[in-house]
């Protein structure tokens, strides 16, 4: 994913220039005023590259993008592309998503997530208007401009998009946003995130991430140490919840061969493991107060001692720590450490629950559907209209996670090209669907007879008389209603007055 970046110019690591890559709207539009970046190869260098992918390119922009010194690389599709695509060198890309049919998109996402190609995109106005475009267009694409467009504009946009991508460090790996790791969201609260993660990300200071179960917290702290300097070096896990409380302190700290009874070797501790990257701490508040304590010093020191051993050891780690369980809480029955927690928590993120990110529920679901629709052998096409309202009307207790799942499920139960309420397991959550008159009355009768049914504990004469029929009418119509399995077998409903069925 990257970012328009020449009205907003992009925030960059001090020193390595890396340009973010968290989806946003896009809002830039052509024209814009240059920064610094473009300048940077406004002289005379002969290696710029531009791929042009285009299902039918266009030769006279070809001929045109020559004239100005590019060395074209032109790419029908994504095999192409992948061929054509040195795995460090870094070009301009221009991609005409007008000559691709929208399906034929996806094959080119991998592409368009290549990070050392600084795309722009070429459009009309039938292609903006579909959803899955501007999603390319706003995750992966610095710009894009509407056709038919003067040259001198597309001269403009991809000199920029070039500079921006030689910002890069040439040992940045080039492809750590993997298909698994995107981001996805537009709302206020998800773009005020990613604001908070590019801030984050520069400094290292610990940083203290709150959330509901299945809102990202990891997928966030994984983006903070992507994009933070210690990205080279390892990212290191450990969930302190699913840990037994007698391992945990030599999961952290490790030990010395003889520690104990059974350990034979030395074993490096997770603490050190993330020596020069980032330690992510998972569900820290299941922390037991003695992990605590050795913590806390950990954090003070800076340095460690393996269970066993004499030595302390300096390690230098980026600790960000998660946890869905209020912490004040904690603190307050004194389950956990205040002097631990503010140390943690010098940076803090909030990851907002699924159900308060408006239509981004909405992007998640196609997103996923997307990736997990090659699971069904039917072409799944989308949502219908009614399992769109009850992904809106859902509370959504288990966020991301739960989405992903009852999309995946649905993938599979599916029997149309459209998934259904029903489908997501959601049937109560969308409103009634729009009938007709003779549909209601339909309807209403039956709710009448289940409840005159209901009340009188299935006594056909009783339910009759309420009802103002006779026994043998509401007999017919509990079978056109489908209610006569309800209460039992057909024989046992034509027993004398009275009769009780249970
Ligand atoms: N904004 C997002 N865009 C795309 N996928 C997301 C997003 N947020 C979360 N996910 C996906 O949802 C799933 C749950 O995310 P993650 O494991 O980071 O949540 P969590 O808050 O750590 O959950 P838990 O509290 O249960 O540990 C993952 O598969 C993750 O990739
Ligand atoms: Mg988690």
């Amino acid at each position: 994913m990257r970012e328009s970046s020449h009205l907003t110019p992009v925030p960059t690591f001090a020193g390595s220039g890396v340009p973010l890559s968290l989806a946003r709207p896009s809002q830039a539009a052509p024209g814009a005023p240059a920064t610094d970046a473009r300048t940077t190869d406004a002289g005379a260098r002969v290696d710029r590259t531009l791929l042009y992918v285009a299902r039918t390119p266009d030769d006279t922009l070809v001929a045109h993008l020559k004239s100005r010194g590019w060395a074209v690389l032109v790419a029908r599709t994504a095999q192409e592309i992948a061929r054509l695509l040195k795995p460090d060198a870094v070009c301009a890309g221009i991609v005409d998503m007008a000559s691709f049919a929208v399906r034929d998109l996806a094959a080119l996402e991998a592409s368009l997530r290549r990070q050392q190609v600084g795309w722009i995109a070429l459009a009309n106005a039938e292609r903006l208007a579909d959803p899955e475009v501007r999603r390319l267009i706003r995750h992966y694409c610095f710009d894009y401009v509407k056709m038919p467009v003067a040259h001198a504009t597309i001269d403009y946009l991809v000199g920029h998009a070039f500079g921006m991508v030689t910002l890069y460090d040439a040992d940045v790996p080039v492809d750590i946003a993997h298909e698994g790791d995107e981001m996805v969201g537009t709302c206020d609260a998800m773009q005020q995130l990613f604001r908070t993660i590019r801030k984050v990300a520069n400094t290292d200071a610990p940083v203290f991430i709150s959330g509901e179960s299945g809102t990202g917290k990891e997928l966030t702290a994984v983006a903070i140490h992507e994009r933070s300097p210690r990205r080279n070096a390892s990212f290191v896990a450990i969930n302190c919840g699913a840990i037994p409380h007698h391992l945990l302190q030599s999961e952290l700290f490790g030990y010395e061969r003889g520690a104990f009874t059974g350990a034979n070797q030395r074993k490096v501790g997770r603490v050190e493991a993330a020596n020069g990257g980032t330690l992510f701490l998972d569900e820290i508040g299941d922390l037991p107060m003695e992990s605590q304590a050795s913590l806390l010093r950990f954090l003070q020191e800076g340095k460690i001692e393996r269970l066993g051993g004499h030595e302390s050891i300096a390690v230098d780690v980026r600790i960000i720590s998660a946890t869905h369980v209020d912490l004040e809480d904690a603190m307050r029955d004194g389950r956990f450490r205040a002097d631990l927690f503010h140390r943690l928590c010098v940076l803090r993120v909030d990851e907002p629950p699924l159900r308060a990110r408006g239509k981004d529920i909405e992007i998640l679901a196609h997103h996923i559907l997307h990736k997990f629709k090659s699971d069904s052998a039917r072409k799944i096409r989308g949502f219908t209209p009614s399992a769109i309202e009850a992904m809106y009307n859902y509370n959504w207790p288990g966020n991301v996670r739960e989405l992903i799942n009852r999309v995946r499920r649905a993938i599979v139960m599916a029997e149309t090209k459209l998934i259904s309420a029903e489908d997501l397991d959601l049937g109560n959550y969308s409103a009634q669907q729009t009938m007709t008159l003779s549909q209601a009355r339909e309807a209403a009768e039956k709710r009448a007879i289940e409840a005159a049914l209901l009340r009188h504990r299935h006594r056909l004469n009783e339910a009759a008389t309420d009802l103002g029929i006779s026994r043998v009418t509401l007999y017919r119509l509990m079978g056109a209603h489908g209610l006569r399995d309800a209460g039992g077998d057909d024989k046992a409903l034509f027993p004398g007055d009275g009769d009780v069925r249970e």
